[in-house]
């Protein structure tokens, strides 16, 4: 069995609130249980093809972190080592920097890494485990999309961010007999517009995974007014696809991340003419301080990965399950999404409370 002395410890993708409380959980247990060093690789896999920017990191250099949004190692979502791209005077260039990666490695003296990522990170450690480096991963992500884990850290503090928001446009939509759509984060998957829809008792909830007409939207608005209730909360997820044409016949205008609920707005104005207003909630889901929850969760999984490292159990990512840390090999975690079931217990539980999906027949 591999000899530890120095592990590395990589973060990449988007940051998550809880990502120093993992890198401060193994950096402890690593010098504290285990008398290892540990080196911190900066700005994901950059690090490792350009490691001058790699830092030690002792007890003083984690001490304060936990409750600290961000992560301390920097971090970026492109820079994949085995088809890295870049722009050069106009033209696009993909290099394999995977070799020098590995060389780098060596040079450090790294023995093993700690690699935390969603799945695109955690696609490219599969990757240098394939090549023979020592290595447990950790999920992470606030879409919470991850199959092999009921949880990542970095989703419960989102929720919070998104379900406070509903509130807050709650009373100002009331106040002003509006409607108004808020748009949340989640990439293709409607996890945090689900949850937090459900949180903050909106009333329409749009999914990627639930197609949606916006006769039925219209629907649930005008229904709402004949109980009495002049204002209306839309959760729109970011990823949710749009109709290519309104019921006019016109074409809806593109959406996506940032324009999701924007485009649908478009299209209600004309159909309800009512006031409507949007809100994109974008990044501040992921900044500023995790939740207890997270800060908890992180913490765990921290420990659990330095734990799999000195144990030899290599090329596996820590997970959650039925509320205790478990382990499944990287190959296996890595080879489905987690999407929200639209026949599932949690949307059941939405419509029962009245919740429109925009599915519902005429
Ligand atoms: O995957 C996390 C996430 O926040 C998604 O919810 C979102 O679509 C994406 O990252 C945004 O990425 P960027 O930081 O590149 O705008």
């Amino acid at each position: 069995m591999t000899e530890i002395r120095t592990i590395g410890i990589a973060n990449g993708g988007g940051d998550a609130p809880g990502l120093n409380g993992v890198i401060r959980a193994a950096v402890k247990t690593a010098i504290g249980r285990f008398g290892w060093r540990v080196v911190g690789i900066c700005n994901g896999f950059d690090g490792l093809i350009w490691p001058e920017k790699c830092m030690l990191l002792d007890r003083q250099a984690v001490r304060g972190i936990l409750p600290r949004g961000g992560t301390i190692l920097g971090t970026t979502n492109r820079g994949n080592p085995f088809a890295y791209k870049r722009s050069e005077s106009g033209r696009e260039t993909t290099t394999d920097f995977s070799a020098l990666c590995l060389e780098n490695f060596h040079r450090m003296e790294l023995d093993a890494l700690v690699v935390i990522g969603g799945d695109g990170t955690l696609g490219i450690a599969r990757d240098f485990a394939r090549h023979g480096i020592s290595l447990a991963g950790v999920p992470k992500t606030i879409d919470n999309d991850l199959s092999a884990t009921e949880v990542t850290f970095g989703f419960d503090t989102a929720l919070h961010v998104a379900t406070e928001a509903i509130d807050r446009l709650q009373t100002t939509a009331e106040s002003h007999h509006r409607v108004m759509l808020i748009e949340v984060m989640g990439r293709d998957t409607g996890w945090i517009a689900l949850h937090s829809g459900i949180a903050g008792g909106a009333d329409v909830i749009l999914i990627p995974e639930i197609p949606f007409r916006f006769e039925a939207v219209c629907d649930a608005v005008r229904k709402a007014e004949e109980r009495g209730k002049a204002f209306s909360l839309i959760v729109v997820a970011e990823g949710v696809p749009l109709p290519a044409k309104d019921p006019f016949g016109k074409a809806v205008p593109p959406g996506g991340p940032g324009n999701a609920a924007n485009a649908i707005a478009f299209t209600l104005r004309e159909m309800l003419q009512k006031e409507i207003r949007v809100t994109v909630l974008g990044h501040v889901q992921r900044g500023g301080s995790p939740s207890p929850f997270d800060r908890i969760l992180a913490t765990r999984f921290g420990v659990a990965a330095v734990e799999l490292l000195s144990r030899g159990e290599f090329g596996r990512m820590v997970c959650l399950r039925a509320g205790k840390i478990e382990s499944e090999p990287l190959e296996q975690a890595l080879a489905s999404r987690k999407f929200v079931d639209p026949q599932g217990e949690l949307v059941r539980t939405a419509r029962s409370v009245g919740v429109t999906f925009g599915d519902e027949a005429a």
